[in-house]
């Protein structure tokens, strides 16, 4: 089984990962590998955080790994909330932050945004980055209650559903962590990559 930790204290992730991950792979939490506690993110890019979370847990266990940092970008905002959308009200909190979004985009006719990932891969003597994209629309209001952040006013393209209407099957058709994730193991399944010599038969 090829082990890789996804560096990632986000339950929702972590489930929605490991529910696209097919069973050729092994996604350990964090917990699972005693790591308690914060992981640093300072980078003004989603891919200079993707590295930095990565790189961090890399360095303390020596194992292939994964980070992976999203933002929400809306068209009328320049892209804004984007590397900030974690604390884009200033606070952590996910409705505060939804709060601030549908007043900013109050009597606005675009409403147009997207998600991107970027997830940062990091294994012996390797580094990549693959990232993922969903384009959609932000609600007028709240609908929904599954998931999390701003799923709750995520409208994806070709639905009338909010993520957070959604139950994670649905939203992995669109989910732009999944899209970055599976480019991650068709390169995995590639012939570079840290586990295609273990599944070799011995010579
Ligand atoms: P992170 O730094 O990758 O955790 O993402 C920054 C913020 O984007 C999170 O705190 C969430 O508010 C938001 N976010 C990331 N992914 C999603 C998603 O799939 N749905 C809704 N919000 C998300």
């Amino acid at each position: 089984m090829n082990q890789i930790i996804f560096a990632s204290n986000n339950a929702h992730k972590l489930e929605e990962m490991r529910h696209a991950l097919d069973e050729r792979f092994e996604l350990l939490s964090l917990s699972e590998v005693g790591f308690e506690g914060e992981i640093p993110e300072t980078g003004r890019t989603l891919e200079a955080n993707a590295l930095q979370k990565a790189e961090y847990i890399y360095e303390r266990f020596g194992r292939p790994v994964f980070a992976d940092d999203t933002g929400l970008e809306v068209t009328a905002l320049h892209g804004a909330p984007g590397v900030d959308s974690a604390h884009y009200s200033g606070s952590r909190d996910a409705q505060a932050n939804i709060a601030k979004l549908l007043e900013a985009l109050e009597g606005q006719s675009d409403r147009s945004a997207r998600f991107r990932t970027v997830i940062a891969f990091i294994g012996p003597g390797l580094r990549e980055l693959f990232s993922g994209e969903v384009f959609g629309s932000i609600a007028t209001e709240v609908r929904g209650a599954s998931g999390f952040g701003y799923d709750p006013v995520f409208l994806p393209q070709g639905s009338e559903h909010t993520f957070a209407e959604m139950g994670m099957e649905a939203k992995s058709h669109f989910n732009h962590r999944v899209r970055a994730l599976e480019k991650l193991i068709a390169w995995l399944d590639s012939d570079a990559p840290p586990f295609a010599a273990q599944d070799e038969p011995e010579r």
